[in-house]
């Protein structure tokens, strides 16, 4: 499903929305809501719509697990860190217990955080990691959670959680893999700006001449994926 908005606070305050139902929902079936954070500009509005009335009285919070789909190999305390983000956004604004956060550990290497990250996953979910909602952004490059184009990281089939290093300058990474990603009942994307119009048009209108982007080998097994576009990000999409 592909719904397009104005303006990226739109997109934000539908996203907050759908954010909501889908906590609601898990928990009636199953008790608690578990869902997987991305960072980037985006999903930060996100968090501080989720952060206001009604959500932050409505959503109950005690039964919200959160996980993270990528981080940066940077202290908690890093301005880059995706973490701290969502604290300053969101975490410090509504009552979840702390025991409820599974953020990405910053260890002695970043191979270090994503096999300690692994073990967590390992042992909340067992044999079968599947989040009720998995938060993913878009590069320009075609890139999803940290699944950079040409790292060996898109090839993984067993592990849960990589390292992985970005062409270019920036931190390492960790990284949520795709058989943890597919294996999500929803995924949301949250995309916005010109900037991503090309790489929009490439993925959605499959006008894709170069090699497979990273972001297409997002195909949820038993789950639907639903984009949430701003205009601008919209913009080279044919007319439905
Ligand atoms: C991150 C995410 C990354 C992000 C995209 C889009 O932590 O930055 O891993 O995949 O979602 O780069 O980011 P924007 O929404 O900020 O453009």
């Amino acid at each position: 499903m592909i719904r397009i908005f104005d303006d990226p606070t739109s997109v934000a305050v539908a996203a907050a929305g759908l954010f909501a139902e889908a906590a609601a929902a898990a928990m009636q079936s199953k008790g608690s809501f578990c869902a997987a954070l991305s960072g980037g500009s985006t999903p930060r509005r996100l968090y501080e719509e989720l952060a206001k009335q009604p959500w932050r009285d409505q959503i109950a919070w005690e039964k919200v697990f959160l996980f993270w789909g990528d981080e940066r190999y940077v202290a908690p305390t890093d301005p880059l860190s995706n973490q701290k983000m969502t604290h300053e956004a969101l975490l410090d604004h509504v009552p979840i217990p702390p025991a409820n956060l599974f953020p990405i550990p910053f260890a002695a290497s970043a191979g270090e955080s994503a096999s300690l990250y692994e073990t967590t996953l390992r042992t909340f979910f067992g044999a079968g990691p599947r989040f009720d909602l998995m938060l993913l952004g878009l590069g320009a490059d075609g890139h999803t959670a940290s699944l950079f184009p040409g790292t060996a990281a898109l090839a993984e089939t067993n592990r849960w959680v990589c390292p992985c290093r970005p062409q270019g300058t920036g931190p390492d990474r960790i990284t949520l893999t795709f058989p943890v990603i597919n294996r999500s009942a929803a995924i949301l994307f949250l995309v916005t700006g010109q900037d991503k119009a090309p790489v929009i048009e490439a993925v959605l209108d499959k006008k894709n001449n170069q090699a497979a982007l990273p972001v297409q080998q997002v195909q949820p097994v038993q789950g639907q994926i639903t984009w949430f576009l701003d205009k601008m990000a919209a913009g080279h999409l044919s007319p439905a």
